[in-house]
This record gives C-alpha cells, structure tokens and sequence, in this order.
C-alpha cells in the first residue's frame, strides 16, 4: 500500500495564525438572518427574538470575526433603515427579496457580544458614499455628544460599539452589484472613504475589494488598479472564491490547488505594487469570502422576485464538500504569514455549515466539522509540513497529492496540531509523520470525519448522519506518528506535552 510522509519542524513556521481566520459572514439574504440567527417567536428564541439553538451553535462552530451585513446586499443597503423605532421595508435589489429591517445594527452588535465574536462591517460603496460611510462609523465608534452618536445612545447603545474592521463595500467589480464600478472610480472613492473614516476613528482597519473571483476577466488588473489609490490607506486587500464539483469528482476534492495559485497571486499583484510604489508595508489580505457553493444550481433555479426571507441557496452538503471545505482549511493555514482575515460564507441556511427549520430544529451540516476543529485547535504558529503523498489523477489539475496537511505549534502549551486529508477516492493511505523535537507528546485527541457513503447528508430529521468519530490505531513512537487516513476523509490529530 503506498504511503504518505510528512515532516514537521516547530522551527519551520510560516507565520503566526491570526485567530480571525476563522470568520464567517452574515448577509441579509435569503434565510440566514430571517429565520436564521433571528426568529421572533420561535421556541428557543430570546426576548430579542435570537436563536438560542443557533446561538450555541456558532458558539460551537468557534468563530471569532463576524463580517455584516453583505455581501451584494450592502450595495443597496441604508443602514438608517435598520435602526431605531422606525423599521421601514424596502425592496432589497440585490435578491430582489422584500427587507423589513426588523433586524439591523444593533440586533447585530447584540448578538455578536452573545456569540463572543468580533463584528466585521462593510459600508455600501455601491449606491452611497463617503458621507454615509463616515455617518455609520460616528454612529458606530464616537462616544457620543454629537448627533449621531447621541442617536445610537437614544437607541440604547451607551457605550460605542467599538467596530475594528471594516469593508470597503463588496465585489465592486462585478456586473451583478448594484453600483458596480470601475477600478479606477472604485479606488479613488474607497480611498476618500478610507480617509473619513479614519479621521472619525483612526483605530480602524480597512479592507479595499479585490476582485471578486480568479475567474473575473479583470483579476488582477483590477486588484493593482486599486491598490494604487489605496495602498497607503488600508490594511487588507480582500478576495472571494468558491468551489463547486462540475466535472470529475476528483477534481472537485483537489481544488484547493485553484484555492491556493488564487491566493498566490493575490499576494503577488499587492507586491507588485508595493515593489512600484516602494512602500515599506506589505499589504495583508482578506479572504472574506470562501465556501464550497453549487452556483450552476442556482442559477438554474426558477425563483419567486420579492418574497420576504426567501430559500435561497440553501445548498445541502456531503461528506465530499466537508473534505473539500477541510482542505481550503489547510491551505488557509499555509497561507497564515500573508491572510489576516478569512470568513466562510455564509453561516446560516445560505450555503452555510448551520440549517434551520422556521418554528423547528437547527443543525450541523458536515462541513461544520473540519471548520470547527481547526478554529479549536490551530492556535500559535502554522508550521511547514513537507508532503510526500501518493498522487491522484484529475482533469482539471493533472497529478495532485491525495494527502494533504497543516499543522500548528502552539509555544505557550506546547500543543502540536495537525489536519489532514485524503482526498483519494479508494484508498486507505498509510501516513508517517515525522515530528522533529516530539520529546514527551501524547496523542489527546484524534477525531476522523469519514462515511462509507460519500454523499451522506445531515437533515433536520437524520442531524447526526454525518458526524466524526474517534480516531483508531494512531501510534507515537520515537517522535513519528503512524495512523491510517480512510479514502474522502478529514481527521484532526492534536499531541500534547506531558507535562509534570
Ligand atoms: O455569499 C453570497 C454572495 O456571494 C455575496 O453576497 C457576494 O458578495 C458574493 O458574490
């Protein structure tokens, strides 16, 4: 049977894992708000008509930043409607959905305390401006004696909210937004945004939109474009991207390997321009949107226009989309030095690792689990693992290992973790794992996430039908690890120092 090595090295570390890689993204679409983190009435509901179920779920899933409130909803969107007594509706363009604004600002802030994250805001640079960007962050962050920040008090907010990270609008680029833009016009106003913003709270971090996907016939031209009016301005680049299987299936379980030249040369078009304008910063990115995501179904969807919390994209996932969410994971984590941020969208109902029934139960769709074990467990410094792996064929990406992995060392504990999968169809692959310094480890956890049928689901009747179980038969000796990865398969492996 044909094996795969690994080797790690605590002294090999690519960068510090900055813990708001593991964000997610709320948007005012379809059900993820409406009957998703929200639903007066429902049973387990709070006063303020929040999920409790789902609530303890996001607490469960373990994410730290929380991006709100789009996505291309925030192009249309005035945040005014969404706060105060006066809710009135609107008619959201961007889904051609029917808004009531009953959940907005302060809804928000009050369930993001609960889960324990931090919030992520965009201003609509689509159809508005610097004036209303400038308005939401005095809203927002001043402590009050104008105004608007007397308002926010009025609407029983006595202490500013205090939001660090802000997105320049959303996809700009792309045809589909409301007030799309050119690079150009684009650029010069996200940097005049960025200056308001800033002199109202100069504690902020800022994100410019990048291109919307690699496969933008303007990536990255675009992406330099704005970075020349912005690169002194902001803190983040952003990029977006999702996966679908079209083709043969292992080339869906491989696409990571798109994932990751995506990323590559992201980082190569912020360095480009730093090289130009021979700026001493380094631009860092933020991946704020990423998920596997079956678009060829939705728009081959006949949809009713202007329903109030439509089901829209509800995508249904399987053990395969866990193995493939598990590797963008992985290579999130080799890409730790340069990606500060990173969101999986969305979190609820909308292609989201959590469904909910309106008046019923809430779930874990298996690509719950490998997002949930590397929020736990990849703390401190993402370390290099060298692969040798046995190969697997694909139509897309020719030759790519079946095995792939992180890992992560944590100084303070000592704690090693290492993430894993086999993205091979049929085989059981050996691993050996050699782990240099390994004095005094144990294995305290291994989980594996695997089903002997690849498409099994999770329902609101059958939740635990995918779900991992204990790993069997890992073996530490001498500092390598031995275990066995079961073909289509994500496992979490975390060694612990004995310490007395
Ligand atoms: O996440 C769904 C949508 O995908 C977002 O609204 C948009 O930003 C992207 O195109």
């Amino acid at each position: 049977m044909a094996q795969a090595s690994l080797t790690v090295d605590p002294d090999f570390s690519i960068g510090r894992i900055d813990p708001r890689l593991f964000g997610s993204f709320v948007e005012h679409l379809g059900r993820c708000v409406y009957e998703g983190i929200y639903e007066p009435g429902h049973p387990a509901a709070d006063e303020h008509g929040l999920r409790r179920d789902v609530l303890d779920l996001a607490r469960e899933l373990g994410i730290t930043v929380v991006r709100y409130p789009g996505g291309n909803f925030v192009s249309g969107y005035r945040w005014e409607d969404g706060v105060g007594p006066d809710r009135p509706t609107r008619l959201d363009l961007a889904w051609r959905s029917v808004e009531t604004n009953a959940f907005g600002l302060h809804e928000f802030m009050g369930w993001i305390e609960q889960v324990g994250a931090q919030p992520m805001l965009a201003v609509n640079l689509g159809t508005r401006g610097v004036q209303e960007a400038a308005d939401l962050i005095e809203y927002c962050n001043f402590p009050g004696g104008t105004e608007l920040s007397d308002t926010r008090i009025k609407n029983g907010a006595a202490d500013p909210f205090g939001v660090r990270l802000w997105c320049l609008g959303n996809e700009v680029d792309g045809p589909w937004q409301v007030g799309q833009k050119s690079a150009s016009e684009y650029g010069r106003l996200a940097a005049e945004t960025a200056k308001a913003m800033r002199l109202v709270d100069p504690s902020i971090e800022l994100v410019a939109c990048g291109s919307s996907s690699r496969k933008s016939n303007t990536f990255a031209s675009w992406d330099a474009a704005v970075l020349e009016e912005t690169y002194d301005v902001v803190d983040y680049l952003s990029l977006h991207c999702y996966f679908e299987e079209r083709s043969d299936l292992a080339s869906f379980l491989a696409s990571a390997v798109d994932m990751d030249a995506f990323i590559g040369e992201v980082i190569a078009t912020c360095d480009f321009v730093k090289g130009r304008r021979r700026s001493a910063k380094t631009m860092k990115l933020s991946l704020d949107e990423w998920n596997v995501w079956y678009e060829e179904r939705y728009r081959a969807e006949r949809r009713e226009a202007w329903q109030r919390a439509p089901h829209l994209i509800e995508d249904e996932y399987s053990l395969v989309d866990a193995v493939a969410v598990g590797s963008y994971l992985i290579t999130l984590l080799h890409h730790a030095d340069r990606i500060s941020v990173a969101c999986h969208a969305q979190l609820v109902n909308v292609i989201a690792p959590i469904r909910t029934e309106a008046g019923g139960p809430a779930w874990r769709q298996p690509i719950f689990y490998p997002f949930a074990d590397v929020a736990r467990f990849a703390k401190g410094q993402s370390l290099q693992v060298s692969v040798r792996s046995p190969l697997m064929d694909t139509v897309a990406y020719g030759p790519v290992p079946a095995v792939n992995a992180a890992a992560s060392h944590d100084h303070e504990t000592g704690q090693v973790a290492v993430f894993l999968v086999n993205r091979d169809l049929q085989a059981t692959i050996p691993v050996e794992l050699t782990l240099a310094q390994a004095r005094n480890l144990r294995v305290s956890h291994h989980t594996v996430l695997h089903d002997d049928d690849i498409r099994a689901q999770n329902s609101a009747r059958d939740p635990q039908r995918v779900t991992p179980g204990p790993g069997r038969g890992a073996v530490l000796e001498d500092g390598r690890l031995r275990l066995e990865l079961p073909p289509v398969s994500w496992t979490t492996v975390v060694l612990t120092e004995n310490r007395r």
